[in-house]
């Protein structure tokens, strides 16, 4: 699986301290207001229990899966839920947790649709950023890191669903997906 690895950007030290600064910031920022944190699944899943396990105020957490790339390293443009929110979000403060922004597509249609839904507020946090890659202008509340125009896996993010595991974000040889 290293062997897969051409670069690690940021390594799990690295990764768990831009963590709990955000979690810090964010418990500051929604102090008294009981935010509705959202995990767009799969690959914030990591991010997400790391970042709640380190938020020190009331909030509540859902779940919802978008579609991706599949087993392609290019969005398709088309965005779809996969699986919806348990909870209403109607009147909610609610906080987006992604965990890489590249075109902007996913999370502009999610921003959409939550407004739509009559969320009171919509805030993202992403931990990854590649801000070169966008498509539509779009930017995150809370961002851990920039990172150039690669792709990535690792702590959560995925090529073909593997690599999630890895503790560290890195730059997938390219062979790997274009042999
Ligand atoms: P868009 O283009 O809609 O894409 O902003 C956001 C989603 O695409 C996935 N993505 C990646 N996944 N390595 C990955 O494993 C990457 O380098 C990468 N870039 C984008 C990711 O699921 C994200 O939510
Ligand atoms: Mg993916």
């Amino acid at each position: 699986m290293l062997n897969d690895i051409q670069e690690i950007l940021y390594d799990a030290e690295q990764i768990q301290l831009k963590v709990k600064e955000m979690a810090q910031q964010l418990s500051e920022d929604f102090d008294g207001r009981n935010p509705l944190v959202i995990c767009v699944l799969k690959g914030a899943f990591i991010f997400m229990a790391d970042l709640v396990k380190n938020i020190n105020i009331p909030l509540e957490t859902d779940f919802m899966a978008i579609s991706s790339y599949g087993q392609s390293t290019k969005s398709s443009g088309v965005v779809k839920i996969v699986k919806d929110l348990d909870s209403p979000v109607e009147g909610r403060d609610v906080v987006i947790v992604e965990d890489i922004i590249d075109s902007g597509l996913t999370l502009s249609y999610l921003i959409d649709v939550l407004e739509r839904r009559n969320a009171k507020s919509v805030t993202v946090a992403t931990l990854f950023d590649k801000p070169g890659r966008r498509t539509v202008e779009l930017e995150a509340d809370y961002t851990g890191f920039s990172l150039p125009d690669a792709f990535v896996v690792g702590y959560g993010l995925d090529y073909a669903e593997r690599y999630r595991n890895l503790p560290f974000i890195g730059i997938l040889k390219p062979d790997v997906y274009a042999p």
